[in-house]
């Protein structure tokens, strides 16, 4: 065992509330070409112009991340650029094989990523129709939720345009109007959030919290520490692909903010 880490605070479980991720000695490892290690500039030039020395190498993302989200948690998940967030995320819902471990899950996660598919050649209103149809509702449930899905993306005026159209943020509070008609045991939100505006975040926080409040689980991965005080009932955070402290919001929070100022 290694001394030289800080250890990882586990809570203690909570006794009325039942798991429903349990996260076990995750490893995620990726393999990619690379181009080779810090070449001269010469070289640089000659491999760019000719593509040569491709080599494989593999990114250990994850390194053994291990914890069990419950119930009615909202857990948010911070960490410096690279340090594993999404990587997680997407070993949550299935998206990413893992190397090592395990990943248990009650029920069928929903990943809500600035990645999710929209056709930019359609009209909102289209893709809320083909969204919805992919979700697995029905064309007369969609109907039925069609008004509140617009009125919740706020995007009245702009519904009739191709989604080309759309600024990034009007495009992520219709990706988060369209999954929020859903009902989500498991729901992750991944960066969606940070390209909305202050009442638009407000109002999907507002969801957020009541997806918990309705016995879901929501993993919430962002670089807003004020978006994930105001929705996390706890807080886990990455580096380098280990986890390295879970807990108390303000407490994770606080170490992390130290650890940055050094
Ligand atoms: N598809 C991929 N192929 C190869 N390496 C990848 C891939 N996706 C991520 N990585 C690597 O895995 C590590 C973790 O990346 P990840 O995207 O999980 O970080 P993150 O914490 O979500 O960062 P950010 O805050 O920038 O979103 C990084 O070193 C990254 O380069
Ligand atoms: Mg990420």
């Amino acid at each position: 065992m290694s001394t030289d880490q800080t250890p990882v605070q586990a809570p203690q479980p909570p006794k009325d509330r039942k798991p429903v991720v349990i996260v076990d000695d995750v490893h995620v490892e990726y393999k990619v070409f690379a181009t080779g290690k810090r070449p001269t500039a010469a070289d640089r030039r000659s491999k760019v112009l000719r593509g040569r020395g491709k080599q494989m190498r593999t990114v250990h993302a994850l390194k053994g991340v291990s914890f069990t989200a419950y119930e009615q948690d909202s857990i948010g998940v911070i960490g410096t650029n690279g340090s594993g967030k999404s990587t997680l995320m997407r070993a949550i819902v299935g998206l990413t094989p893992a190397s090592r471990g395990a990943i248990y899950a009650s029920s069928r996660p929903s990943l809500l990523g600035v990645g999710a598919a929209l056709m930019k050649d359609l009209s909102g209103e289209r893709n809320i129709i083909l969204g919805g149809l992919a979700m697995g509702f029905s064309m007369d449930e969609i109907e039925a939720s069609f008004d509140d899905i617009v009125a919740f993306s706020g995007l009245e005026k702009f519904i009739d345009l191709p989604m080309r159209a759309y600024s990034s943020g009007m495009t992520a509070r219709l990706k988060f109007a369209l999954a929020s008609v859903q009902t989500h045991d498991i729901l992750i939100v991944d960066e969606a959030l940070a390209v909305g505006d202050r009442k638009f975040r407000a109002r999907s926080e507002a969801r957020i919290r009541e997806i918990r409040d309705n016995a879901g689980t929501v993993f919430l991965v962002s670089h807003s520490m004020q978006s994930i005080l105001d929705t996390c009932s706890r807080v886990i955070w990455l580096d380098q692909g280990t986890l390295v402290m879970d807990g108390d919001p303000e407490e994770v929070i606080d170490a992390y903010n130290e650890a940055q100022d050094k």
